[in-house]
Order: C-alpha cells, then structure tokens, then sequence
C-alpha cells in the first residue's frame, strides 16, 4: 500500500514548499478552499515528478475535514498530515473566522486524522511565534479544553479576550495569537494522546516568512525583523524544509514539543533584547 502525506493549506506558502521536500515514492495530497489555487500547485509538483492530487477542503468544517480523510485513505496509507491551513489579521475575516480556521480546523484535522493513522505515523500542526507575543495574564489556558467539549463557549470566550484592543486589526492580531497559542498546546495535548497508537505530534511556529501572508503582515509584523539573528524575513523554501523534516518518520523522538523557528526573534525578545 502506497504512503500518503496530506498537506492542508497546501495550494500555497509554506504547505507547497514542504512538499517538494517530500520523497517521490510518497503520494502528495494537496488541499485547500481555492480549486483553482490547488490545481496550480498540483501541476507544479507533476512537472517535478511527484504523484499528486488536490482536494478542496475547508478545515474549519468538520464534514469537509472528514471527507479530506476519505480521500487520502482511498489513496493509501496516510503516514503523514502538515497541517498548514490558516489565516491571518491582515485578510478579509472575523476574529471568530479566525478561531473557527487557526483552531477549530486544528482540532477537526488532528481528530480526524488520528483515528485512521497508524503506529509510526505523523501530524506537524503549524502555529506561529505570536503565540509568544501575547502576555500571559491574557491566555485563558482553562478555556483550551473546551474546544473538544463546547466550541461555542470556547468561541465566545476567546472573541471576548480578543476583544481587548480598541482597534479593529489588533483584535484580530488578539485573536490570531490566541489561536496559535491554542494550537501550540493543542499539539502537545495530541502528543500525548496519540502517541500510545504511535502517532508523533509537533507544532512548528515560524516567525515572519515572505510567503503571501507573510508579506501582507509584513508591515504590522516587520517590527520583528530587526529581532531576528540574521535581520530577515524567513524564505517560504526553508519552512517548508522544516516541516518535511519534522515530518519525516527519522524524527521519530521528536514530540510534544513545538519548534520556534523565527530566526531567533522570540529568543531576542524574551532574553536578549535590542536597545
Ligand atoms: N507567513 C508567515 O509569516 C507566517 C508566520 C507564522 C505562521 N504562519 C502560518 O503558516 C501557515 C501557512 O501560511 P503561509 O505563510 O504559507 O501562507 P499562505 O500561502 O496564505 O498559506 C495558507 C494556506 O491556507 C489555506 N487556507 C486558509 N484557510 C483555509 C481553510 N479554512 N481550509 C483550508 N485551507 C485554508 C489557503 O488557501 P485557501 O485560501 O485557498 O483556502 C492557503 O493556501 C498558516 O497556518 C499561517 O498562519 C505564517
């Protein structure tokens, strides 16, 4: 049987990139909403030999999710799932569309995908570094497991503590931190859970990458540029290594943790900081 990787948020950024990382002998499952997005990708990867396919599907809707599952499983063995789904402040949505896709939709993979993977398997979920940014006095940590129990009241209590800022952008630069700090534990939640079936879970969190979203976020985030080691943005290729790596079932001590690759601007700002 043929081994699958599934790649949300793949038509684009950083999910592309990870899988022209991936071994040609594994079968590409490229998804995301924008068909036309997709078939673009797909078409890149056939032209450098690997076997691909794209399938629409919104993360934030659990039947859309399960039917993403269906699809892989018909092609194979799934042995691999990037979850880079995401959306950010700077794009036409809510602070609610936000939560729904950064941390519903990860709830909705990571669920569904679990109860079909099997023992030596992988889910890399990405996150971000402004899951660092915000204090902690403003993290409701309690309210995370409710995103199993009650989504609506996990909803309602994260809209409330994004709702802080007076600006209608930094609400929902609140909200894409809250559900990349979500996303952070909820991988490590995962890890835990799954590893007795022998599934890995890691979150990878990078910093600025000059992706599309990257560099629409640019000017409200390119104040951590000067942060970085190297006075960067992030390239879209050198994520996607990142994640074909800690994907790859060699890694396989790697778990329960998340891997901040940012260039080192958290660090600087935590411990080293500029004048
Ligand atoms: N670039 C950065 O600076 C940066 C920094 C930190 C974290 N990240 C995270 O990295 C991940 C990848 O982003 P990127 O930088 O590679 O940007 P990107 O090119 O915009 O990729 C995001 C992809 O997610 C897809 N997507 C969005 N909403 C979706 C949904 N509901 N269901 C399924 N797919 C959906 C988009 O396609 P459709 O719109 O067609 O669905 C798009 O292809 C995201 O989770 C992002 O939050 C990015």
């Amino acid at each position: 049987m043929a081994n699958v990787c599934v790649i949300t948020g793949g038509g684009s950024g950083m999910g592309l990139e990870a899988a022209k990382y991936m071994p040609k002998d594994k079968i590409i499952v490229l998804s995301g909403r924008t068909v036309e997005k997709l078939e673009r990708a797909v078409n890149q990867l056939r032209d450098m030999g690997y076997t691909v396919y794209a399938k629409a599907c919104d993360t934030s809707n659990r039947e859309s999710v399960k039917q993403l599952v269906q699809f892989a499983c018909e092609l194979g063995n799934v042995k691999n799932v990037i979850n880079s789904a995401g959306v950010s402040p700077g794009m036409n949505g809510t602070q609610e569309s936000i939560l729904r896709i950064n941390a519903l939709g990860t709830v909705y993979i990571n669920q569904e995908f679990s109860k079909v993977m099997q023992e030596g398997s992988v889910i890399v979920d990405v996150a971000s570094n402004s899951a660092y940014l915000l204090p902690s006095f403003i993290i409701p940590k309690k309210v995370y497991p409710l995103a199993e129990t009650d989504e609506a009241v996990f909803l309602q209590k994260l809209i409330k503590r994004s709702s802080l800022p007076k600006d209608e952008y930094k609400r929902k630069g609140f909200a894409y931190s809250l559900s990349k700090n979500f996303v952070v534990w909820y991988a490590k939640k995962c890890a835990f859970e799954y590893g007795t079936k022998g599934i890995r879970v890691v979150s990878v969190s990078p910093g600025l990458i000059a992706t599309d979203m990257g560099n629409l976020e640019k000017e409200e985030g390119g104040s951590l540029i000067p942060l970085t080691a190297e006075n960067r943005m992030g390239k879209p290729e050198e994520l996607g290594f990142v994640l074909a790596t800690v994907a790859d079932e060699r890694n396989g001590y790697l778990a329960g943790v998340d891997v901040l690759c940012d260039g080192g601007s958290t660090t600087r700002m935590k411990e080293f900081k500029k004048k």
